[in-house]
Formats: C-alpha cells, sequence, structure tokens
C-alpha cells in the first residue's frame, strides 16, 4: 500500500483539503475560498471563521470523493507559514485535532515551497529557477546548497494583491487577477512605471499610477492591458536575469498567478530564445490548495530527516529560504 497523506490549507483566503500518496495521485483536491464583500480586501478574522465554517465538510467531502477513509491516511500535513496568523491557526487546530483523534503524525509544510514541489511534480521539471507569483507573494527561487534561495523579489506587495488592489480601485470584485487578463483582450499600451531595482521589484506604485488614470477616464481595458504588460515585463526580465546568472536550463512558474496566460507567453518567449525548458504548474494546483501541502509533507516525511515536533506551532513569517531542503 502506497503512503498517503491529507494536506490542510489555510494560509489566506482559502481553506483547502487534499489527499496524494507517495506516487503523486492525487484523491482529492477541495478548496472553498472565502471572499470579502464588494470594495473590501480580506479581513483575516473573517476569512478564519469562514474557514472554521467549511472546514469539516471538505474533509468529509474529500473522503467521499477518494473511497479513502482515516485508516487510509498514514500523515497529516498542514501550512505552517507563511500566511495570516488567525487562518493559520484554524489550520493548526484542525490537524491537531485530527492528528490527536486518529493518532497520525503531524507534518509542517511551508506554503511556498508546496508551490513549488507541486509544479515540479506535476512537470518533468527537475532543477529550475522559479517564478513564484501570488497574492501575498513574488518570488525568483531556486535551490541551490541545500535551500531554495531567493534571487529576487518585491519590496513592497505582491504581484497577485497588486492586481486585486488595482480591481479594488476599479470597481472589480476580488480576486481580479482573472477579471484583469479577461478586460485586458483587446486593449491599447498606456505608458505606466516600471519598477525593477537590481533583481528585486515593487508594484505599489504602477498600482498607485493606474488608479489614478482610471479616475482620469482612460479606458479599463487599456488600462488592464498595460498593467499586465508593464508587471509581466519587469517579472520575466528577473527571471531571465537568475537563469543567467545560475546558468541553470530551466524555467518554473507557479503559484496563483501562473494561471494567466500571458504572463505564461512572456515566460515562455524568454525561456525559447534562451534554450531554456519551460514548465507550468497545472491550473488545479496553480492557486493555494490542499493537495500541494498534502504533496509536500508526503516527500519531507519521506526523507526520514526531519525531526517531526510533537507540538508544532505556526509560523506566520517563515521565508522560502529559511527552510532547510533535505529531500533533493
Ligand atoms: P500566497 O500565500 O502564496 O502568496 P495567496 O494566498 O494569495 O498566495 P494564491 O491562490 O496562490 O493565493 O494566489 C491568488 C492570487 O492569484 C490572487 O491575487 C488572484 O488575483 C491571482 N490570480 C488568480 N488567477 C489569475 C489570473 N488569471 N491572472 C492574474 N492573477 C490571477
Ligand atoms: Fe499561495
Amino acid at each position: 500500500m502506497n503512503m498517503i497523506s491529507l494536506g490542510i490549507e489555510s494560509t489566506a483566503h482559502s481553506f483547502g483539503i487534499g489527499i496524494m500518496d507517495d506516487r503523486g495521485k492525487c484523491y482529492a483536491n477541495l478548496t472553498e475560498m472565502y471572499k470579502a464583500p464588494k470594495g473590501w480586501g480580506i479581513h483575516p478574522m473573517e476569512a478564519a471563521k469562514h474557514h472554521e465554517k467549511v472546514y469539516k465538510l471538505l474533509v468529509e467531502n474529500a473522503f467521499r470523493k477518494s473511497n479513502l477513509s482515516w485508516n487510509d491516511i498514514d500523515i497529516i500535513s498542514f501550512s505552517q507559514g507563511p500566511g495570516l496568523p488567525p487562518c493559520l491557526h484554524i489550520g493548526l487546530r484542525v490537524a491537531k485535532k485530527y492528528a490527536k483523534e486518529h493518532e497520525k503524525p503531524l507534518v509542517p509544510v511551508n506554503h511556498c515551497i508546496a508551490h513549488i514541489e507541486i509544479g515540479r511534480q506535476c512537470t518533468q521539471s527537475k532543477d529550475p529557477v522559479v517564478l513564484y507569483v501570488s497574492g501575498a507573494n513574488t518570488q525568483v527561487l531556486s535551490f541551490v546548497e541545500g535551500r531554495y534561495r531567493c534571487f529576487g523579489e518585491t519590496q513592497d506587495i505582491g504581484i497577485g494583491n497588486a492586481f486585486d488592489k488595482f480591481g479594488r480601485g476599479i470597481g472589480m470584485a476580488f480576486p481580479a487577477g482573472p477579471k484583469i487578463e479577461q478586460e485586458a483582450q483587446g486593449g491599447k499600451w498606456v505608458d505606466l512605471p516600471y519598477s525593477v531595482k537590481g533583481m528585486d521589484l515593487s508594484f505599489s506604485g504602477i498600482v498607485s499610477e493606474a488608479i489614478r488614470r482610471h479616475e482620469k477616464g482612460i479606458p479599463d481595458r487599456d488600462l488592464c492591458f498595460s498593467i499586465q504588460e508593464t508587471c509581466f515585463s519587469m517579472l520575466t526580465e528577473v527571471t531571465e536575469r537568475a537563469l543567467a546568472h545560475t546558468n541553470k536550463g530551466e524555467v518554473l512558474l507557479t503559484g496563483g498567478v501562473a494561471a494567466n496566460r500571458r504572463l505564461q507567453e512572456m515566460l515562455e518567449i524568454m525561456a525559447k530564445e534562451r534554450g531554456a525548458r519551460y514548465w507550468v504548474v497545472p491550473r488545479e494546483f496553480s492557486g493555494d490548495n490542499g493537495a500541494m501541502i498534502s504533496w509536500n509533507g508526503i516527500i519531507m516525511h519521506n526523507t526520514g530527516k526531519y525531526k517531526l515536533e510533537k507540538d508544532p506551532d505556526i509560523k506566520p513569517r517563515q521565508r522560502t529560504d529559511e527552510v532547510e531542503v533535505l529531500w533533493l
């Protein structure tokens, strides 16, 4: 019998339950997203209340969908951080409750690394330069000497949050990313600030300027097109430089914003021009999900090298490059 992990994701707006085995088979991957009222960002306490309400049903549904029961589960993996503390707390409480009730070991997982590892698992990517783009995070990473090292990152907000903030400013509901992508079709170019500083990026000035242009009457379609073109060019530039510096031959795009077709296209062109292989995480695993946590828990556990804590806590500010990667 294969080893099976139940993964719990609860770092921000989404609560997810995923079940995977050590061969990479995904039995269930269910997510419920907290949606803030129109015009509002997510309120951490409200998101946490949402997670508290939905977790039981999600676990039941995951078992129903997979035809499995607690007897089949070997480990429980959960998102330890980074994330919003009230949301992380719910995930931890749920994980501990089930671990106690069913006597299963608990494996704490770094959410950002889980986004990378599910990307590697679902593609043939081995040793990529990773562009990890999501709501709160924007990082260019690669594995060097035992860790995923960060080569460049946002100095203010993540690209997803930048899109959501711009969307909110022009009256779009959360999450605005997919709506901006749609609206950008057929848009025309408007000059916006381009903000790459060495290997780092910043987005909030671009968002403020785009909202100002909206208030002056520039059509949303043109602004959506231009904010995408500008921000994605910045991301492609930094990823390309990381590829050149590290001499690696692969690019992997992962995280919630990896669902964007235009970003996929720009990175693919860059990778091709450099003779690098290019991979993108499948759509079902790009946004926050329990399967990626479940999978990362398995590969950590199977090294046999991690000392499992009896009473783990959340790590709301844990950085990607703090985590010792012992499975590579
Ligand atoms: P993290 O904790 O990893 O920073 P997160 O909790 O914000 O991530 P994800 O599900 O990884 O969650 O990413 C969600 C973000 O992805 C949202 O900001 C959303 O607007 C953005 N997004 C989703 N689809 C698209 C798209 N097609 N184009 C652009 N942005 C998108
Ligand atoms: Fe995420």
